[in-house]
């Protein structure tokens, strides 16, 4: 087990636009030592400041099997990894756990978090556990540019979930 050390989230030092648009984020959500839990990557989603509270916030469309487990469960995660983990990152973000195991297949090993029931990964070199404390799906009539128009082809609008940020784990 890979036991990396918890800071306050004010210590976190991150840059937040490569953390997640370049670097990817795996987001869990579910109870790990119940065995029901789901993972995908994320690429879009932030942290910072809400209700005086340190948040983290990610998007998820309604069909990401993954929705279902944060709609389930009060607790995500949200995962960093190195480089080396890109190919597992690629399988988590392009299969559903729908459909099989992609867990094994990526290689990661998940492992329990901290505070919160949802998991973490062994090979994550950042883990941000977070207690959901505000869900909402977007809509048509709230997007004011035709860039956000475009991400919804299909009308499937993004579930906005932010969390409070309960334990920071960094290398
Ligand atoms: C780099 C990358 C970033 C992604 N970012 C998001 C995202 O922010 N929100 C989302 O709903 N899906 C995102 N996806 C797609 C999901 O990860 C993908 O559909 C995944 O297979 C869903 O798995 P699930 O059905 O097991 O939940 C991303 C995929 C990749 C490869």
């Amino acid at each position: 087990m890979n036991m990396i050390p918890t800071i306050q989230p004010e210590a976190l030092s991150l840059h937040p636009f490569t953390a997640f648009d370049k670097g990817w984020m795996v987001l869990s959500a579910g109870d790990y030592k119940a065995d029901d839990w789901n993972c995908m990557t994320v690429s879009w989603g932030f942290v910072g400041t809400m209700w005086n509270l340190p948040v983290a916030q990610t998007v998820v469309r309604p069909q990401r099997y993954t929705r279902e487990f944060l709609d389930k469960y009060d607790t995500f995660t949200l995962c960093a990894f190195p480089d080396s983990c890109r190919k597992a990152l690629q399988i988590l973000g392009s299969k559903s756990g729908r459909d099989g195991d992609k867990v094994a297949e990526s290689g990661l090993r998940p492992m329990a978090s901290t505070v919160v029931a949802a998991p973490s990964f062994a090979e994550a070199e950042l883990v941000i556990e977070c207690r959901k404390i505000f869900r909402q799906p977007m809509t048509p009539e709230a997007m004011l540019d035709p860039r956000a128009v475009a991400a919804y082809p299909t009308r499937d609008y993004h579930i906005i979930y932010i969390g409070e940020v309960v334990a920071v784990r960094r290398e």
